[in-house]
């Protein structure tokens, strides 16, 4: 399989989502970029940027003088993040983030969010990345990790059988990258990782969120971009996934345990 052989969409529809999930990203996005203090002329490299919305959050963050490369490897949300981002402090760039190139030229950050996950053997490119990066560029990085949560949420259930469609989409999405052969908590070993290929000052925080109405309806278009795919991989039916979505909008919104997570990881090379 190629490592640009996304998983999940790259239709407007999956750019709206990827706006949509920002919102619940961001508390921890933010202090990402507070830990990996990010300042007004920074060279930014942001690998998977997708159609921008995390890029927003750090061309806040930079001056006039400030730039990020965006780096994906689809061609339409990299053309829709050029057109919602509408400055030329933004640089799209197309390249598969897993083979380390000239955009990294130049770079006093090297950051990106929900893309390591979306990488097979991602240690590969964090181990690439601190082979070629110089000293004293800063590293960072948001994974969500769809496995840490699930023991919480299951013992829930024991008592709540209403959360039932909960769990149901936790074992669909992490057969699915099973599946696909990337891993859907490879932020939970990144810092250890991260140390022991000699990045120094590793940090790790864990942000958890709860499963509140953002979430539930991410969840829900998560379905509709990836039901072919499922179905064909026999993880669950078509018909199973609009039952599955009915079954979510009908949950009680106010303490629904969370069913994933952030780790937010930083280093220095
Ligand atoms: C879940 S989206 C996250 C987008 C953005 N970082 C955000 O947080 O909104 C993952 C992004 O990584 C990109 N991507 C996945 N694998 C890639 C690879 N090997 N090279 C470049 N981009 C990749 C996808 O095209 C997609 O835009």
């Amino acid at each position: 399989m190629s490592t640009t052989d996304y998983v999940l969409g790259q239709s407007e529809r999956a750019a709206r989502r990827l706006e949509l999930q920002d919102r619940h990203f961001a508390a921890p996005s933010e202090a990402l970029l507070d830990a990996l203090d990010v300042c007004p002329d920074d060279r930014v490299v942001e690998l998977g940027c997708g159609p921008g919305a995390f890029t927003r959050r750090i061309l806040h963050r930079l001056g006039p003088d400030g730039a990020v490369v965006g780096v994906d490897s689809s061609p339409h949300l990299l053309e829709h993040a050029t057109a919602a981002l509408g400055t030329d402090r933004f640089r799209p760039t197309l390249a598969d983030v897993a083979k380390p190139g000239a955009w990294l030229d130049g770079a006093g950050v090297v950051l990106g969010r929900a893309v390591l996950h979306h990488v097979p053997m991602a240690e590969f490119l964090v181990g690439r990345l601190r082979a070629v990066l110089p000293a004293g560029t800063r590293v960072g990085f948001l994974e969500p990790d769809f496995r840490r949560p699930l023991a919480q949420l299951a013992r829930a259930e024991q008592q709540r059988p209403e959360l039932a469609p909960l769990l149901t989409f936790a074992r669909a999405i992490n057969e699915l990258y099973a599946a696909r052969r990337i891993s859907p908590a490879v932020g939970a070993s990144l810092a250890p990782a991260m140390y022991e290929s000699g990045y120094r000052e590793v940090k790790h925080v864990w942000h958890p969120f709860a499963t509140d109405e953002s979430v539930l309806e991410n969840i829900a278009l998560i379905y509709d971009e990836v039901c072919d795919t499922l179905a064909a991989l026999n993880i669950i039916t078509a018909g199973e996934i609009v039952e599955q979505q009915k079954a979510l909008r009908a949950l009680p919104l106010g303490d629904l345990p969370a069913v994933w997570g952030l780790h937010q990881v930083t280093a220095v090379v």
